[in-house]
């Protein structure tokens, strides 16, 4: 019999700590709901890209370099490197991406909390879904075509060398680029919530570890060094 008694305040001592720990996760849980609440009404505050100097600086590159889209990135990067030299990372280094079914690589500019720049793009074609973000998308066409298709139209939206396809913050399409195409992608808003579709096809499907660990090392370096320079 006295075991039993024993074994009953165990329970409550467990208990006590579970409900402190509970009570530590509310208190943390309500913090962070009022930053994110906070930052999100302050969003723009934080933003160091212009959308409209991308598009002119992708606009001159082109005019400047034609269909040398190598040129053509490096004419741009340079030119925001003397913008914002401290948020714009100049090591190109390429990395396979899947997401949404569709396949590429991308050269990571910049990674914040709210903003990411690359350069995304394939010389064979893709398709797939654009995933459903929590982050505006403006998609530079820096060359070849990019074709998108919304559910009850029943032509593509075309979007050649030159143009921008915005893609609104929650807003999802089909995407085609049919051949080579390679584009500046800016997305502003909240970047760590789309990582998770940048990851799922790598970890669910093409499961290539060494890919997955060298887009986590850049984007964490570069979100993290950003983060320690101020910036959110
Ligand atoms: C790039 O190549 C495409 C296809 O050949 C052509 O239509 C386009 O005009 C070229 N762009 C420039 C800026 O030269």
């Amino acid at each position: 019999m006295p075991p039993k008694s024993k074994s009953k305040s165990k329970p409550a001592a467990a208990g006590g700590g579970l409900s402190r720990l509970l009570a530590i996760f509310a208190v943390m849980t309500g913090l962070l709901s009022a930053v994110v609440w906070l930052v999100e009404q302050n969003l723009d505050k934080f933003y160091i890209f212009d959308i409209d100097h991308l598009g002119d600086v992708s606009k001159r590159a082109i005019a400047a370099h034609g269909n040398n889209t190598r040129e053509v990135v490096s004419y741009i990067v340079s030119e925001l490197n003397e913008r914002s030299p401290a948020h714009v990372n100049l090591e190109e280094d390429w990395v396979f991406n899947n997401a949404g079914g569709a396949m590429g690589a991308m050269y990571i500019i910049h990674a914040s909390v709210t903003e990411y720049l690359i350069v995304f793009g394939t010389a064979v074609g893709t398709e797939g879904h654009t995933g459903r973000h929590t982050a505006d998308d403006y998609f530079h066409i820096l060359s070849g075509v990019q074709l998108a298709y919304v559910p009850g139209e029943y032509e593509p939206e075309v979007y050649p060398q030159g143009s921008v396809h915005h893609l609104r913050r929650g807003d999802v399409k089909q995407y085609k680029m049919p051949e080579s195409c390679f584009a500046l992608e800016y997305a502003r808003g909240w970047i760590p919530p789309m990582l998770f579709f940048g990851f799922a096809d790598g970890l669910s499907s093409t499961l290539d570890i060494p890919t997955l660990w060298k887009t986590t090392r850049i984007t964490g370096r570069e979100m993290i060094g950003n983060l320690l320079k101020g910036k959110l």
